[in-house]
């Protein structure tokens, strides 16, 4: 059930060792292909990285801005990643293209996650590194990352009560509060 998929395709920052293969990585990025985009622009481009060069792009992402105490150590890190970026010869960077990679990420996190895989999406990360370290041309704008491994931790949702945040307890059990279904529907 796809409900039940995107229930459990919750956001991981703690994962095994296991390595995804490039076939599995140029599967899931597939899914943006089929993606719905506004005007039909299709104006994302995606670069993986599956390599040594994990460990440049790690140290450059900020994990989990709610939790203080809380980073995870490159061993634990992700195993792959994929920049997404604007191609800017086709359009500008503007809200649509937003639009768009949430959808695109929406369903490439969801095929990660059928094949066994979790991932985190990450909006803070040194950009202007990334366009260095990485030899990305200028037309390109890394807009976002996703960080892709099997997962090794426990991640529950629980009601929102008074905060949105997330949290720990002391075993590193993670929890996410997330509104009922009535203080959706107006
Ligand atoms: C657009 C977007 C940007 C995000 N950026 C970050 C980030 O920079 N660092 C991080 O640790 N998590 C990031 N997240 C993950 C969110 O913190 C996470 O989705 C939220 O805590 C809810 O948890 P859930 O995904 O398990 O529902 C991002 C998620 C989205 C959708």
């Amino acid at each position: 059930m796809i409900k039940e998929l995107i229930k459990s395709n919750r956001t991981v920052r703690k994962f095994k060792e296991t390595k995804l293969n490039d076939s599995e990585l140029f599967d899931i990025v597939e899914a943006a292909r089929y993606s719905m985009s506004a005007r039909n622009i299709q104006e994302l481009k995606f670069k993986i990285i599956n390599d040594e060069r994990v460990e440049t792009l790690f140290s450059l992402c900020r994990f989990a801005g709610y939790l203080s105490d809380f980073n995870p150590t490159l061993k634990e890190g992700p195993k792959s990643f994929l920049i997404v970026c604007v191609d800017t010869s086709i359009t500008e960077v503007n809200s649509l293209a937003y639009v768009n990679a949430g959808i695109a990420m929406a369903n490439i996190t969801l095929v990660a996650k059928e094949k066994g895989f979790s991932s985190v999406i990450l909006g803070a990360f040194d950009k202007g590194q990334v366009v260095n370290q990485f030899n990305i041309d200028e037309k390109y704008v890394p807009i976002y990352l996703i960080g892709f491994g099997e997962a090794d931790e426990e991640i529950h949702i629980v009601d929102y009560q008074s905060d949105i945040k997330y949290y720990r307890d002391k075993a590193n059990n993670h929890y996410v509060p997330k509104r009922c279904l009535e203080d959706l529907l107006l």
